[in-house]
């Protein structure tokens, strides 16, 4: 691909998500997918066998669909991924991207879709990596520092905040996320989330300005004091080729 149309493309996406149409997809998020996934192509060593540019262009307009949907997370898991590569298709086509590329981006973003953990799906190579990447961000501080001032400034309502914080609270509880590759899920324990409990712990009274006491108490008790005991995340994954 011609540099000038890859770096357009990814402009495009960045600009899209930059709006800023639900909390916790944004262009933070979808620029942290996007670095988490070449760091693990590197970790994984599969530099070669990755086709970096179509990963990359997957990481970075799998959540577009939020131009649609905006913030309504109880739509979101069904149709998420769906949407996102149907526009992703469409731009990217305008934006001159060749249409095996294209192929392949919509591959990625759609095999991530699973239904709230249902049906899940067999992962290739790019698709398990972009997954994990995204995965990843489900534990990201930044990410949930962006979203408390989203909603401190009255971007976002409080009853948002609170549904996203019951969401939280379910992954947890339920371990739904699942991750592909052993070295994602050291990644996680290392750096993702003792910074993520000791930002809660450091915010609890920001945070507890914005809810009800009932999640006051749940974010207490299953995030400040047992967040690291609460998750067990592998799984043995089964690829298949693209
Ligand atoms: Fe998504
Ligand atoms: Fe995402």
């Amino acid at each position: 691909m011609k540099k000038t149309v890859f770096d357009k493309a990814k402009k495009e996406a960045i600009d899209i998500m930059s709006h800023v149409y639900d909390p916790l997809h944004d262009h933070y998020h979808v620029m942290a997918v996007r670095r988490e996934a070449l760091r693990l192509t590197k970790l994984l060593g599969v530099e070669k066998a990755v086709n970096s540019e179509a990963l990359e262009l997957a990481c970075l307009w799998h959540d577009t669909s939020r131009r649609v949907i905006r913030q309504h997370a109880y739509i979101s898991p069904f149709c998420d991924g769906i949407i996102s590569a149907r526009i992703a298709k469409k731009e990217l086509k305008k934006l001159g991207v060749d249409a095996e590329t294209i192929d392949l981006i919509a591959k990625i973003i759609t095999r991530n879709e699973t239904y709230l953990g249902l049906f899940p799906r067999k992962h290739f190579l790019e698709s398990s990596i972009f997954s994990d990447a995204d995965a990843l961000q489900s534990f990201s501080t930044e990410r949930f520092r962006n979203f408390l001032s989203y909603v401190e400034v009255g971007r976002f309502s409080k009853r948002v905040f609170a549904m996203y914080l019951l969401g939280f609270l379910f992954l947890l509880e339920r371990n739904v996320v699942k991750f592909n590759h052993a070295e994602t899920i050291e990644i996680m324990h290392e750096e993702y989330i003792p910074e993520l409990k000791a930002y809660f712990e450091k915010n609890f009274d920001r945070i507890a300005k914005l809810t009800l006491w009932p999640i006051q108490k749940l974010v207490y008790h299953k995030i400040i004091k047992r967040f690291p005991e609460s998750i067990s995340v592998s799984y043995t994954p089964y690829f298949i080729s693209r």
